[in-house]
């Protein structure tokens, strides 16, 4: 017993450190970052086509995605929450609906949304990983 406890907790200490590793590269860590600091886990902001008024997913449609927030312009941020963006919807967001919408403004019916919402333009993993993000947003 005296002799196996520092192999317990090194054994304890490398899963610990494998599972804080895997949960830091993770596509839904990566996704989280972007949407609420605007940059990826590598530390990159994200860009888009024109200059954005603001720097973050988060900024414009809240942590939580509630959105509502009167922007310049008329515009209002939508509610990026799966009621609204799924279950309240005829043609619901998919993945690839939300990617489009995300990097072309173009949204799941087709119509181009409010130009106070970026055209971002993010790698093919960074666009995956903030689209499948919103997609945990209740
Ligand atoms: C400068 C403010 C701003 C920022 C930053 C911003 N958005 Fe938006 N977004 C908007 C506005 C405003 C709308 C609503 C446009 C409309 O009604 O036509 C919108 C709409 C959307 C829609 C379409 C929702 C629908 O109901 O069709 C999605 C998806 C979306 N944003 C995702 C994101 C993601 C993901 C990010 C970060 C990568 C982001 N937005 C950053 C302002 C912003």
């Amino acid at each position: 017993m005296v002799q196996r406890t520092p192999i317990m907790l090194a054994v304890v200490f490398l899963a610990a450190v494998t599972a804080a590793v895997a949960n830091a590269t993770s596509p839904m860590a990566n996704g989280r970052a972007i949407f609420l600091t605007g940059r990826d886990l590598a530390g990159r902001p994200i860009g888009a086509q024109r200059a954005p008024m603001r720097s973050s997913c988060a900024a414009c449609h809240r942590a939580d995605g509630s959105g509502g927030v009167h922007l310049p312009g008329g515009a209002v941020s939508a509610d990026l929450r799966h009621a609204a963006l799924v279950t309240h919807q005829k043609h619901p967001y998919t993945l690839a609906l939300l990617e489009r919408a995300i990097s072309t403004g173009v949204d799941n019916e087709g119509k181009t949304l409010h130009p106070m919402m970026p055209h971002w333009r993010l790698s093919k993993t960074d666009l995956h990983d903030v689209a499948a993000y919103v997609q945990t947003l209740k």
